[in-house]
């Protein structure tokens, strides 16, 4: 009785999400936290401050639905000079309540029941419930996994201190599966660069490839996750690195989503954007009309502030400088950790993969503690990780169609302080 009171479309999301099973796994057994994907270090100061000015000046009433118009007006114009387009404030950008209500309400407008959308495996778990619940279908192509290097192979590949990135370790969408995989219900397509979790970027080559491939499909639409546009490493340019949302082809069919909470390493700030083609964010308008209505003024006021002080982009060119240090440090970590695995080295975000196919994981690992159900091998990693060497990371089977491929993989996230990172390697080693 209790249960059937949930809707048929919740039922299979009742339990707890893998981040909060695992914070309280991490809780629990005072193990280093390398799981959920937020930074354990203070938000910046002008952020703080911003938010405390605006909370004795800003009104607490209602707000545009669509925004604040200083927000619109600073959000238009720190994108449109960072990413080489242009915004009208007015027309094409929308605010709501972090990336993932954004998503929320760019599926409640675009799709319809029995509608596809592909997603590039491995892909961010929420996606798969937010589109069902839409009554449309998520499909999940699985990316080509450049190659797996063992430890021998990394250490070949660390020069001047850091670990670098060839050409065969980088993922690649499988063209023949997304051409197979289009299809008259196709309705969108989800491109998340640099992606959740495996920090890939998709480069010119592959948004010109798809941008081929969807002439014969006019109707898909894009949409571009841009949760982590300040992220990506190496050579490519912060924000204006290839993406959907500047293309040439696609730019007309992309709505890209942004989170204000990642930019500012601020995950409770609670601040997104949706920026795109005015026939689309007005769809995303009306459907926030009915949900969230508006957002809180004070955090908008915030972060209007904090995008204007950091309007010449040096903020976050710093803050990448940081990220990719981490990245390349827990990497080291890793390599030099006891545990048998193979690496690939990440193109941007917060995250890294490894593979754990060779980790002789002991029998008891295998049932879960509590419910004594059975576990698969990435679960049963982490219950291990927990256990032995008192980290926490997360199990990648929730972000693939094909388990049998997820089963093999973890992620863990460097968004942490440099004690994090080194108390966890050294705990690995
Ligand atoms: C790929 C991706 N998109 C969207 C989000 C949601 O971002 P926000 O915290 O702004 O809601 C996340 C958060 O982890 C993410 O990883």
């Amino acid at each position: 009785m209790q249960n059937s009171i949930i809707s048929d479309r919740l039922k299979p999301y009742l339990g707890p999400q893998i981040y909060t099973q695992f914070t309280q796994l991490a809780i629990q057994k005072e193990c280093v936290n390398l799981g959920q994907g937020f930074p354990n270090y203070p938000s910046p100061q002008f952020l703080r401050q911003a938010i405390s000015e605006e909370a004795l000046v800003e009104s607490l009433q209602y707000t545009s639905t669509s925004g604040l118009p200083r927000l619109l007006k600073s959000g238009a114009e720190f994108f449109s000079k960072h990413i080489g387009i242009s915004i009208d404030s007015e027309k094409e950008i929308s605010i709501g309540a972090g990336a993932q209500t954004i998503l929320v309400s760019v599926f409640q407008a675009i799709l319809n029941k029995g509608d596809e959308v592909i997603c590039f495996d491995p892909s961010f778990d929420v996606y798969k419930p937010m589109i069902e619940f839409q009554g449309a279908k998520q499909i999940g192509i699985a990316l080509k996994i450049g190659k797996w290097n063992n430890k021998e192979e990394m250490l070949r590949k660390f020069e001047n201190g850091i670990f670098r990135q060839d050409k065969e370790d980088i993922w690649k969408i499988d063209l023949d599966s997304l051409k197979y995989h289009l299809n008259d219900k196709t309705k969108m397509i989800i491109l998340n660069s640099p992606q959740n979790p495996n920090g890939k970027v998709y480069d010119q080559e592959e948004l010109d490839q798809l941008a081929d491939i969807l002439e014969n499909y006019p109707n898909v639409v894009i949409c571009e996750d841009a949760a982590y546009h300040h992220l990506p490493f190496g050579d490519y340019e912060i924000f204006n690195y290839p993406r959907s949302i500047s293309h040439k082809r696609l730019s007309k069919k992309t709505i890209c989503v942004i989170s204000a909470g990642k930019m500012f390493s601020a995950t409770g700030l609670r601040v997104g954007f949706a920026i795109g083609p005015e026939s689309i964010i007005k769809g995303v308008k009306a459907a926030q009309t009915y949900h969230l209505f508006c957002l809180n003024p004070i955090m908008q006021a915030a972060t209007a502030k904090s995008l204007e002080l950091c309007m010449d982009g040096q903020y976050f060119k710093e803050k990448r400088i940081f990220y990719e240090k981490q990245a390349q440090t827990l990497l080291k970590g890793l390599v030099e950790s006891r545990l048998n695995l193979n690496y690939m080295v990440p193109s941007g975000g917060y995250f890294l993969l490894t593979d754990i196919s060779n980790v002789e994981i002991p029998e008891q690992y295998f049932i879960h503690p509590d419910t004594k159900e059975t576990l698969s091998r990435d679960f049963a990693f982490v219950y291990y990780l927990a256990n032995e060497f008192g980290v926490v990371c997360i199990p990648m089977s929730p972000y693939y169609s094909d388990k049998r491929i997820g089963e093999k993989l973890v992620r863990w996230a460097f968004c942490k302080t440099d004690e994090t990172i080194q108390e966890a390697c050294r705990r690995l080693k």
